[in-house]
């Protein structure tokens, strides 16, 4: 039974790829999010980078809360089922007026993941409007399974490759997806997406968090994951710790741990093994 989307709303996802938006947060909870991880941010000396901007769940307790927020579980849950993992999450944050895109591309292309079961719940920590650089999904191209991408390593882009697919998407195909601070959306991880340069005065801060079922697999390395709800009969990922205070030593270790995993598995045929700026 559907906890959060109608039966139509996920026919829907089936068909297209993607649904939003669904409110997770009261505006002002988004902001006190927004908050602790501003706060962060300056006790850091900047935006989070690198290999932090990834797994960011281990590092920290309130990224780790809204990794299990009950309101974005029910909502993945009517996706994927009720045994959900969180194998990864990370910040996309465009400082205002920067130059920063994400060029069209699939998030399969390097998971090495078994299946396409794989949902993305991309959280709006600040308002998300089309002119601060939302992101853009073709509808249905899910459905089209693999398209080859090639790596640019382009600055200015946030993929860890650079990667952009091989053919163009139609003219007047993409269907933009602004959010309000607090409000997520969801996509399949072979939806083909993107999204242009923010060109307003405040950061666009969005935090996607990847939630599998149990029974997938990874391909490429022997991977982790954090068990979010239900259970894992399965034991294809080794299950992450939480972190008990932020940036602890113990929770700094899981991360470094994770953190090497994925490098591995995403930059494999590269000769990069750690997350770009
Ligand atoms: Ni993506």
């Amino acid at each position: 039974m559907p906890k959060v989307l109608s039966d139509a709303e996920v026919a829907r996802y089936r068909r297209d790829g993607f649904h939003f938006p669904v409110r997770v947060l009261p505006a002002a909870e988004a902001r006190a999010y927004r908050d602790r991880l501003e706060a962060q941010e300056r006790a850091l000396g900047g935006p989070l980078q690198g290999n932090m901007r990834h797994k960011v769940h281990l590092l920290f307790t309130w990224a780790n809360e809204l990794a299990r927020h009950p309101a974005i579980l029910d909502a993945v849950e009517d996706i994927i089922g009720p045994d959900i993992l969180c194998w990864s999450t990370t910040f996309f944050t465009k400082e205002a007026r920067s130059p920063s895109f994400v060029s069209w591309h699939q998030d399969a292309t390097y998971w090495g993941l078994s299946t396409d079961e794989v949902v993305t719940a991309w959280v709006a920590f600040a308002d998300a409007p089309v002119e601060s650089g939302a992101m853009r999904f073709w509808p249905g191209s899910h459905l089209r399974s693999q398209i080859e991408h090639r790596d640019t390593f382009d600055s200015d882009n946030l993929l860890s490759r650079g990667q952009e697919i091989a053919v163009d998407v139609p003219a007047g195909e993409g269907v933009d997806v602004p959010l309000k601070a607090g409000e997520m959306s969801l996509h399949h991880v072979l939806l083909v997406h993107g999204s242009g340069p923010n060109t307003t005065d405040d950061r666009r801060i969005g935090y996607a968090i990847r939630y599998i079922p149990p029974h997938v697999r990874q391909l490429k390395v022997r991977d982790s994951a954090m068990l979010v709800r239900g259970r894992d009969t399965f034991g294809n990922f080794d299950h992450e710790p939480d972190p008990r205070r932020d940036l602890d030593e113990a929770a700094l270790a899981a991360h470094r741990d994770a953190v090497e995993r994925s490098a591995k598995a995403l930059y494999a045929g590269t000769d990069r093994t750690a997350f770009r700026a």
